[in-house]
């Protein structure tokens, strides 16, 4: 056999992957010449009505979209142009919203171009692009990453930044701009579709639903993208330690996952692994738990444990759970005033022992007592670790430590008083950057595909102000139904940064939905039991029940589990 020198530019996993061909629903395998929009009736926002209307009079209660079977020819008789960026983090199969946005459009007409604005919105800003063409488009299909464009979290608010994407994308010629991104992204697709139709423009904006995080989701967008593949990698991580912690028996793990504000990624490794503790902040807030109570909590199962001989178990803690403790969130909020407040008096003091007396002699009396009852390291993180508006960044806490701490001296006290006999030895795990960029499971594969796809027919159908909805996903792919569905639809008025605004509203883990009572129906055996699951990594070949399963969220939600 002759020898070859040739150095494989990709794995032999990723040469194989990338011949994987999306599953495209079955109303948009013609393309966009065969189906026609088929209006609902006209929508309200979820709140707050009458001030979202008079923000979006141009854009405010469009109706729903269906796609349905139909001949539609004039969509293709004119070739257009049409960009794509990715705002915020990264999320798995990213690249394959952009594959399906180019077959759409290509599938149109051949002369159709799709161009991707570099570095997130920023590249709209600075005009800064790059013609995706088929044949770059190739060795990124099925890849994780954003990589083919990078993302960024540049927001597009200012009478200026808006006038100026205006420009940008008049100036090119483009048509369409589709925005891939989570609630705040989606906002302000939002607020540009109306900014463009208040100034006479006829581009049309389109989303996209994209968090690993899981919160941009309602009746008619069942999840957002990523969750799926990010959710499946943290499973598997966490089922390995589950492994791990049964076979040593002598440690505690606490492992935080990735989630800014809910904790649906939670809850969903939860189900796929069943730890001994999970911690939801939506409960933590319903509850009004205090530090004190969560440490409680966590005491009275380990040392349960500990009298059955088991000095070891896994614990699962949401990154947002911080600002879902009331007092901490109050706390947090007192901090980031008072530290703006005298900022000049405290650059003038050296150690940061002295800016915590400092602070805490201004704090009222409850907040001072919590703000001396945190670790150390903790507390200057809360009065250290600061973004460029001033306010602490939250995720930066290391929360899973902030608990181990206060349990050591929890336990301590415990053993003093004959409560607690065992051994607490501890260790600690943060799973974020991990799943964010892997390759897409094969759900994620199909749906990104599909939502890109879709998104290429809404905008060639000339809608704009919707996000692009790929429905009935318990279903197999052929059967999904596509649409659009009004941005403004999903919006409610907030107060962000001082300021009453209109926002997408996020979607927090409900109590009285099913993830969370099928979870807290079981949580009391797997704290009491070994009852762990290892749901292994994910498996791109082999058998569909494998390849093709959907997450324990979205089943419990849209009722194919029980
Ligand atoms: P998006 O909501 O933009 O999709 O980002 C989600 C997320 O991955 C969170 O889970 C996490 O808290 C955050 O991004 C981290 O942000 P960064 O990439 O800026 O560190």
């Amino acid at each position: 056999m002759a020898k070859t020198n040739k150095t494989p530019t990709c794995s032999v996993l990723q040469q194989h992957r990338c011949k994987f061909k999306p599953v495209l629903p079955e109303i948009l395998k013609k393309g966009a010449c065969f189906v026609k929009p088929k209006a609902g009736k006209a929508t309200q926002s979820v709140a707050d009505q009458a001030s979202v209307k008079k923000i979006f009079p141009n854009t405010y209660g469009m109706p729903e979209i269906t796609f349905v079977k139909g001949a539609n020819p004039a969509i293709g008789k004119k070739a257009i142009k049409m960009a794509v960026v990715l705002s915020g983090g990264q999320a798995p199969g990213g690249h394959n919203v952009i594959a399906g946005l180019l077959d759409g459009l290509k599938k149109a007409n051949a002369k159709n171009k799709l161009y991707g604005f570099l570095g997130g919105p920023s590249g709209i800003l600075e005009a800064k692009w790059k013609e995706i063409t088929p044949k770059l488009m190739e060795a990124y299909r099925n890849t994780g990453g954003f990589d083919l464009i990078q993302s960024g979290r540049t927001k597009i608010e200012t009478e200026e930044q808006l006038a100026q994407a205006l420009e940008t994308l008049k100036k090119n010629k483009v048509d369409a701009l589709v925005i891939v991104g989570g609630d705040d992204s989606n906002t302000n697709a939002g607020v540009l579709a109306e900014y463009f139709k208040q100034n006479g423009s006829n581009i049309n904006v389109i989303g996209v639903p994209k968090t690993i995080d899981g919160d941009l989701k309602n009746d008619k967008i069942e999840t957002s993208f990523g969750f799926d593949t990010a959710t499946k990698i943290y499973a598997e991580l966490v089922g390995n330690i589950c492994r791990d912690v049964n076979s040593a028996q002598k440690y505690w793990h606490f492992v935080r996952l990735m989630g800014r504000s809910a904790s649906h990624i939670t809850l969903e490794v939860a189900h796929k692994t069943h730890p001994n503790i999970t911690l939801v902040g939506e409960e933590v807030l319903a509850k009004k738990m205090t530090l004190k109570q969560i440490i409680d909590y966590l005491a009275g199962i380990i040392a349960a444990r500990a009298k059955d001989g088991k000095n070891f178990g896994v614990v699962l803690v949401p990154e947002g759970l911080i600002e879902f403790i009331p007092e901490m969130k109050a706390l947090i909020a007192a901090l980031n005033d008072l530290l703006a407040e005298h900022e000049a008096e405290l650059s003038k003091m050296n150690g940061i022992t002295e800016k915590k007396e400092f602070i805490i002699s201004k704090l009222p009396a409850k907040l001072a007592a919590l703000m001396k009852s945190l670790p150390a390291g903790i507390a200057s993180q809360l009065m250290l670790d600061r973004d460029p508006h001033g306010n602490v960044q939250v995720s930066l806490i290391e929360t899973e430590k902030l608990l181990i701490e206060m349990l050591r001296t929890k336990l301590a006290d415990m053993k003093k008083a004959k409560k607690f006999s065992g051994k607490f030895n501890s260790i600690t795990h943060f799973f974020g950057y991990e799943g964010r960029c892997g390759a897409p499971s094969t759900f994620d594969a199909n749906y990104t595909y599909a939502l890109g796809f879709n998104a290429a027919v809404l905008a060639l159908n000339g809608c704009s102000g919707y996000l692009s909805s790929v429905r009935k996903l318990t279903r197999k792919p052929q059967s999904w139904e596509c649409g659009g569905v009004p941005l403004t639809m999903m919006m409610n008025i907030e107060r962000r940064k001082g300021k009453e605004k209109p926002v997408i509203r996020k979607a927090l883990v409900e109590l009285n939905g099913e993830p969370f009572k099928q979870f807290a129906k079981k949580r009391d055996l797997w704290a009491k039991t070994e009852s762990y699951f290892f749901p292994g990594p994910i498996q791109l070949f082999g058998p569909a029940e494998v390849t093709d399963m959907i997450t324990c969220t979205l089943a419990f939600e849209r009722g194919s589990k029980k």
